[in-house]
Parts: structure tokens; C-alpha cells; sequence
């Protein structure tokens, strides 16, 4: 044999032996460890990316209240149409008069152009609704057209309906609308009797299908996929809408509480932010406000997590002047007292009434509150102060969650952890929108952030609040979409913060939600058009986490590449192939789970030596791979495109334990279900 050939087959050899051998990991699963918290994975929302309006909100009519700054913005107008302010409700005072154009063809009309049109769906029943009367006395007569087009002659009409309208005083009208067929972007157009003056407030259409069939609802669709996620925890309303540009349009949820039709209207930070992205008719109408967000934390059976001004406007957005004084807290203060109060009060204190008058006399059994987002430095941490002294004061049992503002290292982040050690906060909010070098802890990344990837959570302080990992998402670098890659890096880390259930109580990627016509910032977990919507793969990856949280860590560990006689996480150090693992016991279901994910190019070999278990099995698995570009994502058009599959691997018996063997695709996730 040559030289070169013996060479040859010698390369060959080794990479045979290479692949053969299997990375083996060691799982002790007689040993249950850290309570996996319930409140482990969940949900983030902020009202970005048209989120609540024009989203999750079921309302299909924009600027229904006639109260945007342009008061027909989203309308058409013809005819004689007048803008009022002297309406029913205080604090939406305008509506629209619509009197007789004095000819009987000349029809006085206006039409509602929805956000990016209306979505209906063929056959499916709608409720309109709108507050009218009739202001001399007498009767008249209201039409409400669904209409396509502009120029569709009467029977091609979606839909239609008459309300008689009588008397002097404002009372709400409704009817029920059956369009003919499916329609992406309808409008919705409402004309007056040709012969009597009609005042009209309010104007609303939703599907009667919304979620739980709730009549101010949300779109079902988007809140199925929320619900089907199993979220532990959902933090609402923000983010940055929170603090506001400015103070005066913050969130303030007691504008967002009792009858829909007079919460006032609330500018959204997002229209104007990016100039890039400019969405002048992006405002708030908090029909979507606090007590459905703690309804919706009922439904889906997790812990609310309700985030409110700490006094500080936006600090990205501004100088210190802009923010309330020290001696003008008390107002803020309040505001967070009496959310607790709303929330777990008795239906006959004061805030405890509204929650009962709007149908929910039991208390909503609240837990955990946050005071800030993202704020950093002295203005901080001198405001949180005397909101952390009230709140343990009157509700020493509610957790209080802090932050360490917007960055995931640094001088700053750090000072916000010291200063939340020190003010005893429960928790701390931490954010990291970071690239792919950071999700793997590259050495460039290591170097350049110092403590992130999956090893993060090892080396934090264990006598301190815990972590809650508040808003995180891989953003790849140039390529800020959904794809396939990214996703998995998420994966990847979050077997990090699995392994560190003892510091890390909860975790929520962010942003949730996106309108494909309407988004300022992606990635996000789910995306949708009026009609139909798609979940991301990284919201496949959460909810493989979420609903495998398992109740205990168990430990999992495999030889140091570096020191063969060490056993270490396996975390995609140097030498780990680019494998991550995590492993945890569900003591509800009996069962151990183990989740692997494998970043490399090539297929991986894995031994699992289940330690404390005997004998044969079948391992039920669970794995999201993908063939194709790791540039591809979902879509409106390929929802289901890459989705996770089902499978089973055989367990078998060797003389110490039950043993699981396997190849782990190349850039993969695999999760594993053995029942002890
Ligand atoms: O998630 C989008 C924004 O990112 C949030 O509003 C803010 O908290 C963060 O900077």
C-alpha cells in the first residue's frame, strides 16, 4: 500500500471512529433537583406591530370613537357629516352627526377602512354596534353595507343590515351581519335616512366567533395560539409603551378598565418611532385593556405579570427633565397600589368594584407586579424605592420584579443588578435582543459581551432575586427575520436557562405578535393578515419548552472535552460539537425528558445513560429539523412549512442503567419523553 493511500484510509478511519462515537451524557434521573418554577415559560405582550389594534382585539373598525387627533382618520366622509363633542361619553366625547343632504339620492355616508381593511370570513356571523339617536325626536333609519369595493352593485354586497333608530336619547343599537363570502380587506359603510338627522357614536363590528365567544373579544385564532403554548406567566402591557414617549402618554391601565366605549384613546409610541416604519394611524383605544389581559391570564391558567411606570418617561427618548420628580410620585404610587387592589380585592373596596361591575367579582389571585421597564441608573433606582417600601408595606406577599435595563452586560446592567440586590427586589428583568454569536457564546461573543449563550445563568449569584429573562430573541446578524437558524440558537440557550431553573423563575420571548401590513420590529413569535396567521418556528421552540417544563431539573452532564475526568453541562462549550442539553423530570406524568439540540453541520451521535433506571423502553421524541436553507421560516402561505415531528427511539437495557442511543440530526432540536 502507498504511503498516500495508508494515509487516506487511516483520515477515514478516524472520521468513522469520530462519527461512531457517540457524545455520552449522564442523566441522574433518581434525583429530582431545582423546582422548575410554573411560571417558567411564557408569554410577553406589548401593543407593537399592530398587536392589540388591529390584532389580538377583535374590533374590526379603526377610530371607532371619532377621537384620533384627525377625527376621520381610517373613515371616508360624504354628504353632510359633522363632527361633535358633546357625546355620551366624558371622556370620548366626539361623534358624528349625519343630517339629510336635501336630496334624496345625495346620501350622506361614511365608511370605515378597518386596519389594512376588514377580515371576513364568508358565512361567520358579525355583531355591529353603535350608539345613536335621533337628536330632534322621531325615528330614522341607519344602513350598514359590508361592502368589497367601492363600485359593487347592490347585491354584491357582503352584507347588510337596517337598525330604526328613535328618541332623543343615545342608546346602543346592534345587528348581526352574515357576509356572503370571504373577504381580506372589506369596509364597512353606515348611511343615514335620507330625511332625518342621525347622531352616531361608537361605531363597531366584530366577529360573534371570538375567543371564549366574548363579545369585547379577541381574535380567536391568535388567541388559541397563545393558549396552546401553556404559558406559565404573561407580562402585559409592554415594553417600552409602559413608560411612553413621554409621561403623558404612558400606559395608565386605569384608562383601560370599565365600559370600552369610554376608555380614552392613547397614542402608541410604535406609529411614529421608526421613520422607517411610519404609521401615523397607530393609536390605543384599550379595548384591550387590564381586565382582559387578567382574563385572558384565567384562560390560559398562568400567572399575570402586569409592568407599570415607575415615573420615568422612555430614558432612551429623553433627558432627565422629563421625567417625574421625587416629590411627584405619590400619583404613580397609587396607580400600583390600586392595580392590586383591582386585581385582589374584595368586590366591595373601591378598585375591587370596577373589576365586579365588569363581571368578575372574584379576586384574579395576582402574584407578581413590575415597576419599570428597562430603566437603568440613580432615576431608577431612587423612584423604585418608595414603590417597593408601599407595595411590601400593604402586600408583603406580591413579588416585585425590577429591571436591569435594556442591556444583557455591562457597567450599566450590572449596576442594576447591585441596585436590585440591594432594594430586596424579587426578581429582575433582564433583555437581550442579541445575534447568533451571542445564543452560541462564540469566543468573539464571549469576548465581546462576557457572560451570555447557555452558560449564562451557572455562574449567577444564587442568594439574589431571581432572573426573569423579560424579553429575549435571537436577531440574526443582517437578517432580521424568522428564520429557521436563529431558532434553533434559541433553543440551544434556553437548555441553559432549563438547567438553572434555581435562578431563572421565568422567560419570555419577545415581541409576540406582528401584522404582516403593520410591524415595526421583527422577529416575533406569530405573525397574521387579517384572515389567517402563521406561528414561528421560535414559537415551536417555546412551546416545546413550555409544555415540557417537566416540575425538576435533573442533572446532565458528559465528560469536559478539555478534561476528560470533569463531567460539565452540556452547553456547546469548546469540543461539545455544537450540542446543547437539558434535562428534566415531570413528577406529575412519571416522566423523564430530555432535550437536545444539536447546532453543527453534521448529525451527532448521543448516548443518554439513563442513571437510576432499568430495563427496556420506548422513548417518544419529538424533533424540529429542517432540509432546506436555514434562511426559511414559515409563512402566511406555508404555515405548517417546519413544524416539529413525532417519533420514537428504542431505550435499551444495559448492566447499570437504561440506555438511549441516537443520531441527532445536524441542526436540529430533538426532545425526548422516557417514562421512568
Ligand atoms: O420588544 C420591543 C421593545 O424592545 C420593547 O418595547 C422594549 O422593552 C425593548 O427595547
Amino acid at each position: 500500500m502507498s504511503m498516500k493511500i495508508f494515509t487516506c484510509v487511516l483520515a477515514m478511519t478516524a472520521a468513522l471512529t469520530a462519527q461512531a462515537q457517540p457524545r455520552v451524557m449522564e442523566v441522574k434521573t433518581q434525583k429530582a433537583g431545582a423546582a422548575v418554577s410554573p411560571t417558567m415559560y411564557g408569554l410577553f405582550f406589548e401593543d407593537i406591530n399592530y398587536a392589540a389594534d388591529g390584532g389580538l382585539y377583535a374590533e374590526l373598525v379603526k377610530n371607532r370613537s371619532f377621537e384620533f387627533p384627525n377625527a376621520f382618520t381610517g373613515w371616508d366622509i360624504s354628504g353632510r357629516v359633522e363632527l361633535r363633542n358633546d357625546g355620551p361619553f366624558d371622556k370620548n366625547p366626539h361623534y358624528v352627526r349625519l343630517s339629510p343632504s336635501g336630496h334624496r339620492d345625495k346620501h350622506t355616508m361614511i365608511e370605515n377602512h378597518g386596519f389594512f381593511g376588514m377580515g371576513l370570513q364568508g358565512g361567520e356571523e358579525y355583531r355591529f354596534s353603535v350608539w345613536a339617536r335621533v337628536p330632534d325626536g322621531g325615528k330614522a333609519k341607519l344602513y350598514v353595507d359590508l361592502v368589497e369595493n367601492a363600485t359593487m352593485s347592490d347585491d354584491q354586497k357582503l352584507g347588510n343590515a337596517g337598525l330604526d333608530v328613535s328618541g332623543k336619547e343615545w342608546k346602543k343599537y346592534t345587528a348581526i351581519v352574515k357576509p356572503k363570502k370571504t373577504c381580506e380587506k372589506a369596509h364597512l359603510r353606515l348611511w343615514g335616512d335620507s330625511k332625518v338627522t342621525t347622531d352616531v357614536e361608537h361605531v363597531s363590528l366584530f366577529p360573534v366567533k371570538t375567543w371564549k365567544g366574548r363579545e369585547n373579544g379577541m381574535r380567536e385564532d391568535l388567541a388559541r395560539a397563545l393558549n396552546d403554548m401553556k404559558p406559565g406567566v404573561f407580562r402585559f402591557p409592554g415594553g417600552c409603551i409602559v413608560e411612553g414617549t413621554d409621561l403623558a402618554t404612558r400606559y395608565q391601565w386605569k384608562n383601560t378598565v370599565g365600559p370600552v366605549e369610554n376608555r380614552p384613546l392613547n397614542e402608541n409610541r410604535w406609529h411614529y418611532t421608526f421613520t422607517h416604519r411610519y404609521f401615523p394611524d397607530y393609536y390605543q383605544s384599550y379595548g384591550l385593556g387590564f381586565f382582559e389581559f387578567f382574563q385572558l391570564c384565567e384562560d390560559f391558567g398562568c400567572e399575570p405579570l402586569p409592568v407599570l411606570s415607575v415615573g420615568l418617561a422612555c430614558q432612551f427618548q429623553n433627558g432627565l427633565d422629563a421625567h417625574a420628580g421625587m416629590d411627584e410620585l405619590q400619583p404613580y404610587i397609587d396607580d400600583c397600589l390600586d392595580l392590586i387592589e383591582f386585581a385582589n380585592g374584595p368586590a366591595d373596596s373601591k378598585w375591587g368594584r370596577v373589576r365586579a361591575e365588569m363581571g368578575h367579582p372574584e379576586p384574579f389571585n395576582m402574584k407578581y407586579i413590575g415597576i419599570g421597564n428597562e430603566q437603568w441608573d440613580t432615576p431608577y433606582f431612587e423612584r423604585l424605592k418608595p414603590f417597593v417600601a408601599a407595595v411590601r408595606t400593604k402586600y408583603p406577599k406580591i413579588k416585585i420584579v425590577g429591571t436591569s435595563g435594556p442591556d444583557s452586560e455591562g457597567k450599566m446592567f450590572e449596576k442594576g443588578w447591585e441596585a436590585m440586590k440591594t432594594q430586596k427586589a424579587d426578581l429582575v428583568d433582564e433583555h437581550f435582543y442579541r445575534p447568533e454569536t451571542w445564543f452560541l457564546a462564540t469566543p468573539e461573543a464571549k469576548k465581546k459581551y462576557g457572560n451570555c449563550g447557555a452558560l449564562r445563568y451557572d455562574s449567577y449569584d444564587r442568594k439574589g432575586p431571581k432572573v426573569f429573562a423579560g424579553e429575549y430573541a435571537c436577531h440574526g446578524a443582517g437578517k432580521k427575520w424568522n428564520h429557521y437558524e436563529t431558532s434553533l440558537y434559541e433553543a440551544a440557550f434556553m437548555t441553559g436557562l432549563e438547567r438553572n431553573a434555581d435562578i431563572v423563575e421565568m422567560a419570555t420571548y419577545a415581541p409576540l405578535f406582528a401584522h404582516v401590513e403593520g410591524w415595526q420590529w421583527r422577529p416575533d413569535m406569530i405573525w397574521y393578515d387579517n384572515l389567517r396567521m402563521f406561528k414561528s418556528v421560535s414559537y415551536y421552540v417555546q412551546q416545546m419548552f413550555a409544555m415540557n417544563k417537566g416540575t425538576n431539573v435533573l442533572s446532565l452532564t458528559t465528560a469536559d472535552p478539555q478534561n476528560g475526568k470533569k463531567q460539565v453541562p452540556v452547553a456547546g462549550q469548546e469540543g461539545m460539537d455544537g450540542l446543547y442539553a437539558s434535562s428534566v423530570l415531570d413528577a406529575e406524568t412519571g416522566e423523564v425528558i430530555v432535550k437536545v439540540v444539536n447546532t453543527s453541520k453534521q448529525p451527532k451521535a448521543v448516548q443518554l445513560n439513563l442513571q437510576g433506571m432499568k430495563g427496556e423502553r420506548t422513548a417518544q421524541t419529538l424533533t424540529l429539523s429542517w432540509d432546506g436553507s436555514m434562511d426559511d421560516e414559515n409563512t402566511l402561505d406555508q404555515p405548517e412549512k417546519i413544524t416539529p415531528k413525532p417519533g420514537i427511539t428504542p431505550v435499551t437495557a444495559d448492566k447499570k442503567c437504561s440506555v438511549l442511543t441516537d443520531e441527532v440530526p445536524a441542526m436540529s432540536f430533538r426532545m425526548y419523553w422516557v417514562k421512568k
